[in-house]
């Protein structure tokens, strides 16, 4: 059920200049040595996708993108960008559906347009799901997942390129993590209710977002479902990131 290969997936959301690049140089020199296999995406600001994928040359680390526009062609989207201008610059992931751009207005429906518009491109999708904590505290969790899985992934879409990342909205930049015997009920719930709906062989990939730090990655060890982690603040930083990746395998 659980994927060998671990994946580390920092979101650095609104952060990071042309010099920020020097993070993800560290970050690639440390894998470099480090003998455990993994796979390493830095989702970066559009502005930098193109800069850093020209420079950064070793394979060890792939760079992303943290939203889209639904739109296929070029359109009148003031501020926007969509799948192929992505793939364009460099971007080899999209993180879409993230509770950030939930609560801007991205609806289930939106998301499937997006989700559609970046498999077009035969790119990564890193598609996020949660609950909120008036939802989790209804014991509602189950059924909100269940409606967002529903709601984006169609039956024809291809789950090998999409990863799912499980993240709480009340655990996201707040550290507060939820129980680890909570954590595995619902890493089950996920990955056997997407192999129920999209009947496929294998079951997807599942990642852990919210509050994942140096300290408590060691909590996250004995959860076999976990596929790896959706890494938001602690992956602004060089040190914190390999923390994270060293402290995972001790
Ligand atoms: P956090 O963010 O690690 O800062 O909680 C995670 C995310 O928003 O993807």
């Amino acid at each position: 059920m659980t994927n060998k290969l671990k994946y580390f997936i920092g979101n650095w959301k609104m952060f990071g200049d042309l010099g920020s690049i020097k993070i993800i140089f560290r970050i690639s020199r440390f894998l470099h040595t480090f003998k455990k296999r993994n796979k390493v995406v830095l989702c970066v600001p559009s502005t930098l996708i193109n800069h850093f994928t020209k420079k950064i040359k070793s394979k060890n680390v792939s760079i992303g993108a943290q939203n889209c526009h639904q739109n296929k062609n070029y359109g009148a989207f003031t501020g926007s960008v969509n799948a192929r201008m992505l793939k364009n610059a460099g971007a080899k992931y999209i993180i879409l559906g993230h509770s950030e751009n939930r609560l801007e207005g991205d609806t289930n429906f939106i998301i499937r347009k997006k989700i559609e518009s970046v498999m077009k491109e035969k790119m990564n999708i890193i598609f996020c799901i949660g609950e909120t904590i008036k939802q989790k505290n209804k014991g509602r969790t189950f059924l909100v997942l269940r409606n967002q899985i529903k709601g984006s992934l169609k039956k024809k879409f291809n789950l090998k390129n999409i990863i799912i990342a499980y993240e709480p909205i009340w655990s996201i930049g707040t550290g507060n993590i939820p129980r680890q015997v909570d954590l595995i009920k619902i890493f089950k719930f996920i990955k056997y209710e997407c192999k129920k709906i999209f009947r496929t062989k294998s079951f997807p990939k599942v990642l852990y977002g919210g509050s994942v730090n140096e300290k408590n990655i060691r909590m996250f060890t004995s959860n076999s479902y976990i596929d790896g982690f959706l890494i938001g603040g602690s992956s602004q930083s060089s040190k914190k990131f390999i923390d994270i990746i060293k402290n995972y395998y001790k």
